[in-house]
């Protein structure tokens, strides 16, 4: 039991760090240079990277919601109710922020640098928000599985 549970531990551990390289990727992306020629492919690109990221994220929220760990967090810490429904709220939330920033890449018809800057801005604050979503998911996370078999809380 111990050991399944800690299989999940790993696996949100292991995909947060993923999720923060696609982002840190998508940041990099967004900043690249496009000329008139270049722009379309630039766009394309943005797009179907996006849209990779968002199937990252959708799945990573259902292994959260659907594989156990935010059910372990609820009986380990009954306390937690309020911040494990907070959380699920922030999953769709920033599935939100996310379509939006989506939406504003596909009607962007023309380069423009300030649109671009744009982009960049809302992405970044996407990162912001995951970070501090995931690092209370960290908290709640060591303070489930690490009490179970006798180490630090
Ligand atoms: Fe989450
Ligand atoms: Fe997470």
């Amino acid at each position: 039991m111990v050991s399944e549970r800690h299989a999940i531990a790993d696996r949100i551990d292991r995909e947060h760090k993923d999720i923060r390289r696609s982002i840190g990727q998508l940041e990099l992306n967004i900043l690249q240079r496009f000329s008139e020629k270049t722009f379309p492919d630039w766009r394309l690109t943005m797009i179907l990277d996006m849209r990779d990221f968002q199937s990252q994220l959708l799945k990573h929220f259902d292994v959260e919601e659907e594989g156990g760990f935010l059910q372990s967090v609820l009986s380990a810490l009954p306390h937690a109710e309020y911040q494990v429904h907070a959380l699920r709220d922030e999953h769709q939330e920033m599935i939100m922020r996310l379509n939006r920033i989506l939406d504003k890449l596909r009607s962007m018809q023309a380069p423009s640098a300030e649109i671009q800057q744009e982009l960049h801005q809302d992405l970044h604050g996407l990162l912001r928000e995951l970070i501090q979503h995931e690092e209370q998911e960290h908290i709640l996370l060591q303070e489930t599985f690490y009490r179970d078999i006798g180490g630090p809380a």
